[in-house]
């Protein structure tokens, strides 16, 4: 099914009225706050007998009990759609109620974790606050169960409808802009050089890449042409991932959050920009099935869309990128660094086109931090 893209908040009245939406179940975070226009429009919705219930009980790294406090409201209440308005956390949760609402049970002790996926038609519609996760173009969410992270994935979680508007980018702390930023570039270059790739991901990828380049002044410096432009190439980014997942980068960065409490885009990122020259230097270990050469051609195609000549000078710009943005190399101990290597989840190297062993990932480590 193909995604549809609405721009302007005064379309969600026609999208309500499609879905004949009369009670719908908010997921939204604090962004919501800024949302001047948006709350305007939900306010004038309510007046004309439209129930909104707002469901923000979440944090970020969501668990599967505030899932189910959220299907229990959407049963309660008895909502016929649901609106997500947030970054990735609630994306995640929105998406897991919808998976998860027409299943039976109460969904104690992870009763839902264990079920099938039954795909619904629940009307879904993503509102991104962020410009990063991509999560509103991928069939992907991760909830924690028991302390244990939970990677969920349907078709049925890929919003039918979402909602661009820069505007919501208008009030995003500098930290935070350049982190997503950075974890949409990583997407598309994870995604690019994946063993999952396809023809159509990789030109989502190229596009994403570009747009990421393109705009990242106008971003950086918040103006409406480079918010929208960020906006569509982290979403493009998602669409990439969505065929493909992530990589390497992903695989090791995890743990670069928890240890130094630093943002996934930027522990992406500082995994990205070492991986890329190692990977150039290390062909001859591709386990990609399209070959060597198929592989050394990759990477020059990863350069090309940034706009350089050849790999190295690709990889060379990746650095520069993250030099430019002033983001901090944390410092490891050697227990640390012994964390970090065994944190590695050896099923998520799977999509990497180059083979890691342990040796490997505790070098790559020392590289990507100080
Ligand atoms: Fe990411």
């Amino acid at each position: 099914m193909e995604q549809r893209t609405l721009t302007d908040y005064t379309q969600l009245h026609i999208w309500l009225q499609e879905n004949a939406s009369k009670t719908v179940l908010l997921v939204c975070d604090d962004s919501i706050r800024y949302m001047d226009l948006f709350n305007q429009y939900l306010k004038r919705a309510e007046k004309t007998g439209m129930k909104i219930i707002p469901f923000k009980d979440f944090q970020p790294n969501p668990q599967y009990e505030s899932v189910l406090r959220g299907i229990e409201l959407f049963r309660r209440e008895r909502c016929d759609s649901i609106i997500a308005v947030g970054g990735g956390s609630a994306m995640d949760v929105a998406k897991c109620i919808k998976a998860y609402a027409n299943m039976s049970g109460n969904g104690e002790n992870g009763e839902y974790l264990k079920q099938e996926i039954v795909p619904n038609a629940i009307p879904f519609l993503a509102i991104p606050t962020t410009a990063g996760t991509g999560s509103e173009a991928t069939r992907y969410a991760v909830i924690y169960f028991d302390g244990k992270k939970q990677s969920i994935t349907s078709d049925t979680l890929i919003p039918q409808t979402v909602l661009m508007n820069p505007d919501v980018l208008k009030t995003l702390p500098m930290y935070q802009r350049k982190s997503t930023m950075m974890d949409a570039l990583c997407h598309a270059v994870e995604s690019f050089w994946s063993v999952n790739s396809t023809e159509e991901s990789r030109e989502y990828s190229r596009e994403a890449i570009q747009g990421v380049l393109a705009h990242m002044n106008g971003y950086l410096n918040n103006t409406e042409e480079g918010n929208a432009g960020m906006l569509m190439a982290a979403h493009t980014a998602g669409k990439a991932i969505n065929v493909t997942q992530t990589t390497a980068g992903h695989a090791m960065c995890y743990k670069l959050t928890g240890l130094f409490g630093i943002a996934h885009g930027h522990a992406a990122i500082l995994c990205d920009r070492i991986l890329y020259p190692w990977m150039i230097e290390n062909t001859d270990k591709c386990v990609d099935p399209r070959g060597k050469e198929y592989l050394i051609r990759t990477l020059d195609g990863i350069a090309r869309a940034m706009g350089c000549v050849d790999a190295r000078t690709g990889a060379k710009k990746l650095q520069e990128i993250f030099l430019s943005l002033g983001l901090e190399v944390p410092e490891a101990s050697d227990e640390q660094f012994c964390e970090l290597t065994v944190s590695v989840n050896p099923v998520r190297l799977k999509n990497h086109p180059i083979a890691l062993d342990e040796a490997t990932i505790n070098e790559l480590y020392h590289e990507i931090l100080r």
